[in-house]
């Protein structure tokens, strides 16, 4: 039997996936080239905005028409939607056969071997131990370092569909990163929801770091996603600044930039707190580059609220933010707050957000310009086969003329030109 499988959400479903791939083929199953040779198709699916579900929801009624040419042709949905609202998943006439939780993988030859199933455990503390993904396609490798989490921040579904945090044993890590060294992957990123409360015996996060730098020599490129400004010790930003092997780049998610909303989010940190987190990142490492998470139109947020947001993306100038429109998700605390913003204020903040950035990020990209940067090529360029592309120290996308002989290595460039989003080099 060949299966197929479509990944969206975060970096974790991204490695999750690749867990699957790995019990799949330790199961006999043969991964397909295409949907079109595929007996199975799986959907790893994101809960995170309505968004998101009504994505993956249309994929499946595009995809459900070849059980008509093919009976035994079946339909899988995994990750958080799963775990979220399986059962009402299989309940619908949607054309899907299994849903399976994202920690009920390890069962997924014996769900697949019934005509029909739901896996679905709330209180899993599944670590997928000696498991060894298969990476795909991607010259960057991610290592899950902890699995679900214990924030509950006040819009957020994560905790209700993943569960309790835990972190994965010190030596499992290690050996995932090995492996992905092994196979050639320069650039690591370890994951988890809040890496910073990374805890295994007396090993905490900076500790960590320190060790994989130590135990895997040939590791040239150490990241981590994501941060919880609360818990972003002097400890990290200390190891950061001495460990050459972490990249110049962190990923601090703000989500607003006003007290009274940061306190509603149940954040548990002030934008004073957030802003003194960012200054010492900066003087400990001067060209660190930053990124963030930002929401519009969170219930009850005023127009001077959503200001301090704007005013908080001009003080710190992120190189980068990945901007959100609220959504509502059933079964967290946001959701009961009367105030839910209409979609029309919602839309006009986010996009307001999105050009503030937008010029933000054209003004960080073109400051590179002069600078030498190194670059860790990882494919030819989507716009042209005489062009490769990949990833700076400090998590910019950079294109450089070349050819299929550099693709995997590390090459030192200047920057020439810069759009909102790649620098051009030479
Ligand atoms: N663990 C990470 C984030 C995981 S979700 C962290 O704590 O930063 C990724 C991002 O999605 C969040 O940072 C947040 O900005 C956004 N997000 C989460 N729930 C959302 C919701 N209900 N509506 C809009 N954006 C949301
Ligand atoms: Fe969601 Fe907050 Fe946990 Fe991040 S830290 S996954 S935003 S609850
Ligand atoms: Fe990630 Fe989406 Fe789940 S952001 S943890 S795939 S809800």
């Amino acid at each position: 039997m060949k299966y197929y499988i479509e990944t969206y959400g975060c970096q974790m479903n991204v490695a999750d996936s690749e867990l699957v791939l790995s019990i799949l083929n330790e199961a006999g199953y043969i991964q397909a080239d295409s949907i079109d040779d595929a007996d199975i198709l799986l959907f790893n699916t994101c809960s995170v905005r309505d968004h998101a579900e009504q994505r993956v929801l249309g994929r499946i009624s595009n995809e459900r028409h070849r059980k008509k040419d093919k009976p035994h042709f079946k339909i899988v949905v995994l990750g958080c939607m799963a775990q979220r609202i399986g059962q009402r998943l299989i309940n619908e006439d949607l054309g899907i056969d299994y849903t399976v939780g994202v920690d009920q993988y390890r069962a997924l030859p014996h769900i697949l071997a019934r005509e029909t199933g739901v896996a679905l455990d709330f209180n899993s503390q599944e670590l997928y131990e000696e498991l060894l993904p298969v990476h795909q396609g991607s010259r960057c490798a991610y290592v899950t370092i902890m699995r679900g989490c214990n924030n509950f921040c006040s819009y957020c579904i994560v905790p209700h569909v993943r569960g309790r945090e835990r972190s994965r044993p010190y030596l499992d890590i290690l050996h995932d990163v090995q492996n992905a060294i092994g196979n050639g992957m320069m650039d690591i990123t370890l994951l988890g929801q809040n890496v910073n409360s990374y805890h295994y015996r007396d090993i905490e996060f900076p500790q960590l770091l320190k060790r994989i730098s130590q135990d895997v020599p040939d590791m040239l490129r150490l990241r981590f996603v994501t941060s919880h400004p609360k818990d972003l010790s002097d400890a990290l930003v200390m190891e950061m600044a001495d460990n050459p092997k972490l990249c110049e780049h962190i990923h601090l998610p703000l989500q607003s930039g006003n007290d009274e909303i940061l306190h509603r989010m149940n954040r548990n940190y002030s934008y004073k707190h957030y802003l003194d987190r960012i200054l010492a990142l900066r003087s400990a490492i001067p060209d660190i580059s930053l990124t963030t998470d930002l929401i519009a139109g969170f219930p009850g947020e005023s127009e001077a609220q959503f200001e301090d947001t704007l005013a908080a993306m001009r003080e710190i100038e992120y190189d980068y933010a990945f901007c959100f429109k609220y959504s509502s998700r059933e079964g967290t605390e946001a959701a009961g707050f009367i105030e839910q913003l209409p979609e029309a204020i919602r839309l006009e903040r986010l996009q307001r957000m999105i050009d503030l950035q937008r010029e933000i990020t054209l003004k960080k990209f073109r400051e590179q310009i002069g600078k030498r940067v190194e670059v860790y090529v990882e494919d030819f360029s989507k716009k042209s086969k005489s062009m490769v592309s990949g990833k700076t120290r400090d998590y910019k996308i950079a294109v450089l003329s070349g050819d299929g002989s550099m693709i995997g290595k590390l090459k030192t460039a200047e920057v020439i030109d810069a759009t909102a989003g790649t620098l051009i080099c030479r």
